[in-house]
């Protein structure tokens, strides 16, 4: 057990706060079923006081998920405590993650509130919480820039009270690789009751250091790592699961440590990831970028032919990267379309199969070579489509070099059959003109970001489209995959409109919550 690193992943909490990538209870349970296939061992489900969705998908989380403890955030506040618990009433290992600020820039800007009296309120809160369940981690937030005395000391305290996980996170990426190693190493050396509680860590990516911090506090004692998929997060981001998982399983010779990750469902949870948030993944990134494993210069070329480890210290199958190979073609049945999927992490209800199967037909009359990437891109489109308030019937567009582009489109609005056009400086312009004159709720939104890309090559490829809204402090971002670049483009921005709907109906119950 001493060299277990325990893996802790807030895809859906922390990853939840990047700008833009709010997911919907649907959404999240299929990331945590994924979560589950890659045995993480703790899923942050979210942060159940925030809203009555974060709670209902919390509460849905934990009464499915079975193999991963399931942790729900809480404010050192009585209500907030009550509120999570509720909400893994039903898990089969639930976790209160209770927090607090430390620092004294949060403690005096933030909070108003002197160190004792913080000290008072984490013990407090953590005391409260133990006596539902022993599975107490507590959190010194802005641990990074949290004075060492007084963090020993509130430590020591919140064990006391009865947490059995003890979270030092680097709240804002502030802490190099070394000081952030010592910190962790002067709790293990001065904290007399450190050995009750493991010593987790959460470091975000502000300097791009989330990961090597993570790291240095392993060697230092650290036995619990908090991250995303992706690295996606807060800001710049969390420190990326896969990225801490594969250099402890790559460089056990000086890491000797281990985890339970099944380092071959890396890839599925990363792409499942992306889609559902719409947060791309650069191409550069480690271990799950596109270029990850590509070698471009004919030197290399020829090394990995001879000998893979010339230039590859793992291999793509080890992170679950299969060859870009044609998987499905138009006399494909659908039991063979099951199964792709079911090897690509997705198991579908009849109603969204037989939806995702008709597109797939559709699609294979059209392109002649279909890939794991266009499977994907298509369940995604249409999955997410079920809980829609409007919906995109049919969009015709006609442009030309002299004309002035154009659009008509028909849509359902609240089960209600309407038609609409409109005229703009471009084809998908005039095709979100369009969409906009006959919904009311597309008023006063603006268009923050629109990214179309090419799922694989070829100029049959299907159009994988992003778009983010911006309405007041509201921002979502919607995806639409075809292989018409308008239609994809339509499907993103009504996809877009309904998740702000969406999260119009959240805030509302924020208030009523909080
Ligand atoms: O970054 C942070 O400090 C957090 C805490 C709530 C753990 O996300
Ligand atoms: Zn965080």
């Amino acid at each position: 057990m001493a060299d277990r690193v325990f893996i802790f992943d807030t895809t859906l909490r922390d990853g939840e706060q990047s700008p833009g990538a709010s997911m919907n209870m649907d959404e999240k349970l299929r990331i945590a079923r994924q979560l589950e296939s890659l045995k993480v061992d703790i899923i942050e489900a979210g942060f159940p006081i925030a809203s009555v969705g974060d709670f209902e998908a919390v509460r849905a989380v934990a009464a499915e998920i079975k193999e991963c403890s399931v942790a729900g955030l809480c404010r050192a506040k009585f209500k907030d405590i009550d509120r999570a618990w509720e909400a893994l009433s039903q898990a089969a290992d639930p976790r209160l993650h209770i927090f607090l600020a430390t620092s004294p820039i949060h403690m005096r800007h933030k909070l108003n509130m002197t160190p004792d009296q913080v000290l008072e309120a984490a013990v407090a809160a953590v005391a409260y919480g133990a006596k539902h369940t022993a599975n107490i981690e507590w959190s010194a937030e802005d641990a990074g820039r949290t004075d060492m005395d007084f963090l020993c000391r509130i430590v020591e305290a919140v064990i006391d009270a009865g947490a059995r996980t003890i979270n030092i996170p680097d709240t804002v990426g502030y802490t190099l690789p070394n000081e952030f190693g010592e910190r962790i190493n002067m709790l293990m050396n001065r904290v007399p009751n450190i050995d009750k509680a493991i010593v987790s860590v959460h470091c975000h990516n502000d300097l791009g250091l989330a990961v090597a911090n993570s790291l240095a506090a392993i060697k230092s004692g650290a036995r619990q790592v908090e991250c995303t998929i992706n690295g996606i997060g807060e800001r710049a981001g969390n420190a990326s699961l896969e990225e801490v998982v594969m250099t402890l399983n790559t460089r056990r010779d000086i890491m000797p440590y281990h985890c339970r990750v099944l380092t071959t469902e890396i890839i599925n949870t990363s792409r499942l990831v992306a889609n559902i948030t719409g947060i791309d993944i650069q191409l550069n990134k480690a271990i799950v970028g596109a270029n990850a494993f590509a070698h471009e210069a004919g030197i290399h070329q020829d090394g990995v032919l001879k000998e893979a480890t010339t230039y590859e210290i793992m291999t793509p199958e080890s992170v679950g990267l299969t060859a870009n190979r044609i998987v499905l073609g138009k006399h494909s049945g659908r039991h063979a379309f099951r199964d792709r999927l079911a090897t690509l992490g997705y198991t579908l209800s009849e109603d969204d199969l037989n939806r995702a199967f008709s597109r797939f037909k559709d699609l294979a009359d059209k392109k002649q070579d279909l890939f794991d990437e266009d499977l994907s891109a298509l369940v995604e489109d249409e999955v997410i489509r079920t809980t829609e308030h409007f919906k995109l019937l049919r969009i015709h567009v006609a442009s030309g070099t002299k004309d002035t582009p154009v659009a008509a489109v028909e849509m359902e609005i609240r089960g209600e059959h309407v038609q609409g056009a409109g005229w703009g400086t471009g084809t998908v312009d005039a095709a979100f003109k369009s969409i906009a004159a006959i919904i009311p709720e597309a008023r006063g939104v603006t268009l923050d970001l629109y990214r179309v890309e090419a799922i694989t090559g070829g100029t049959d490829a299907q159009a994988k489209v992003v778009v983010r809204l911006t309405n007041g402090e509201q921002s979502v971002q919607g995806l639409g995959a075809h292989n018409d670049v308008i239609e994809a483009s339509a499907r993103a921005y009504v996809h877009a409109l309904n998740r702000l709907v969406q999260k119009n109906n959240r805030s509302v119950d924020q208030q009523e919550v909080v």
